[in-house]
């Protein structure tokens, strides 16, 4: 397949046609906030709406994650409309998540440190009122505590159990706020059928899985 050439940033960049923009930009060290992409997921699931982008020519900006590159685009990461964008969608999901970092056990790995630090905004935010779900912290596991106060409904846990770990064990429940991730009938995480699964730990990308261990934890997904 013959490169392309495209600029993101001013910089030039070559890739092949039809590539994922969001990949192309972090393989070449240019950071774009994302929380649900993953490599290996067969079509972008676009929930999280922070990789916003412009790209010259379009009106309104667009997402990384589901945009395929063109030879001779030219990206901005870092425009004002897409800042903006991702600025709110990024508040909006503080609104709901408890911060205490000193005791999360993310906290040093997790990708909502590094996303308040890209956009310069604390993730002490009160622009938005905060709604935070008081739901129970499942301490059942081995190896891993699930406070799905802090989960920030990326998908990615789910993902792993239905396509790669062939659990079936997570999914989505109820609607709206109250949105979250469960096993099979509501029974605790921690004594399903991904009780031992530490890459549940390794593919959220904030606190909603924390390793009891945390000597053991790799980072896999995107
Ligand atoms: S990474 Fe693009 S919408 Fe989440």
């Amino acid at each position: 397949m013959k490169p392309i050439y495209i600029f993101i940033d001013g910089k030039e960049i070559e890739c092949f046609e039809d590539q994922p923009l969001l990949w192309v930009a972090l393989d070449h060290g240019i950071y774009i906030p994302n929380l649900c992409a993953l490599r290996e997921r067969a079509e972008p699931y676009g929930a999280c709406r922070l990789c916003y982008v412009e790209s010259e020519g379009e009106d309104r900006p667009v997402t990384a994650c589901t945009t395929k590159v063109r030879k001779g685009m030219v990206i901005n990461t870092k425009g004002p409309k897409a800042l903006r964008l991702a600025r709110t969608a990024f508040e909006l999901i503080l609104s709901n998540h408890p911060v205490n970092c000193a005791h999360c056990l993310k906290s040093g790995s997790c990708e909502l440190q590094r996303i308040a630090r890209h956009l310069g905004i604390k993730l002490n935010s009160k622009k938005y009122k905060k709604f935070i779900k008081d739901l129970p912290v499942d301490e059942t596991s081995p190896i891993f505590i699930y406070d799905p106060n802090k989960c920030v409904l990326c998908g990615k846990c789910v993902w792993l159990c239905q396509e790669k770990l062939h659990t079936g064990t997570l999914g989505f429940a109820y609607r709206g706020f109250y949105r979250r991730v469960t096993a099979f009938g509501d029974e605790p995480v921690g004594l399903s059928d991904c009780r031992d699964k530490i890459e549940l730990v390794e593919i959220c990308p904030v606190g909603a899985f924390g390793a009891k261990d945390r000597q053991r934890i790799k980072r896999i997904g995107g």
